[in-house]
């Protein structure tokens, strides 16, 4: 039995006030109450916000955005896994869409940021979505197929300690969302190619929905058999909305 998991994405939003309340909100409202496993993904200069905001015994645990592959060293710009560890990161997303399109991430890199994230404690999140072109020539098996075998041919990726998301791009941010059933079709492909390399893995593996994800559609979607939760955007950013999704799975 997959214990449900629902990660905000708060993307580049924010203040440090603002960031301040909404953990401090979320913090009390995220309680034993909630039978689902919670995180949010904040941007890398609130980490040290969340960090002191969120108490060592809080439900509540925090996450980044994206990660370095490398290290340490003369990476100018970017922030290591073992940094986000010192954090108390417990998460870290891999191949977001936006990461994917607006900063044109590869498979490849992504598969060396997967596996930075494991070396250093954290569970990775690996993201994966059609685009709407991709959705309406028919593409969207075969587009998922290769975003997760790039992931599933690196033997060196613990496929038991990670989270996969599936994200149709054309749902993000649009209001629009699959449908459960469309969305359950996509979380069953990606299993099964989860269980091709690794039986174990697959069982175990939660795979979350997201795209446009909101306290009125969350319920439908979670109650599909292979939806093992949601990353969630534009609804993680209102502490009352969130908290209503967390109670829905
Ligand atoms: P929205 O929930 O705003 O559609 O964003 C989804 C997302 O990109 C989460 O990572």
């Amino acid at each position: 039995m997959r214990q449900p998991l629902v990660v905000g994405n708060w993307k580049m939003n924010g203040s440090l006030a603002k960031t301040g309340d909404l953990l401090h909100t979320l913090s009390v409202g995220i309680n034993d109450k909630i039978a689902c496993e919670v995180g949010v993904c904040v941007p890398f200069v609130y980490l040290n916000v969340a960090k002191f905001a969120v108490s060592d015994d809080s439900l509540l645990t925090i996450g980044a955005q994206t990660v370095s592959e490398y290290d340490a060293g003369a990476y100018t710009g970017e922030v290591s896994a073992r940094m986000l560890a010192d954090f108390g990161c417990s998460w870290v997303l891999v191949g977001h869409s936006e990461r994917r399109t607006i900063f044109n991430e590869k498979n490849k890199e992504l598969v060396k940021k997967t596996l930075a994230a494991q070396k250093n404690g954290l569970t990775p999140i690996y993201c994966v979505g059609e685009t709407e072109a991709d959705y309406k020539s028919g593409e969207t098996f075969s587009v998922i197929a290769e975003q997760i075998n790039a992931l599933l041919n690196c033997d060196e990726v613990d496929l038991t300690q990670l989270v996969l998301a599936y994200e149709p791009v054309w749902a993000i941010g649009t209001g629009l969302t699959a449908s459960p059933e469309e969305a359950q079709k996509v979380h069953v492909f990606i299993r099964d190619l989860v269980k091709v390399k690794n039986v174990e893995a697959a069982v175990k593996v939660r795979i979350l929905y997201g795209g446009s994800v909101k306290p009125d559609n969350a319920l439908a979607l979670f109650g599909q058999e292979d939806i093992d939760g949601g990353l969630i955007g534009g609804a993680s950013l209102d502490a009352k909305a969130f908290i209503s999704i967390c109670q829905k799975a």
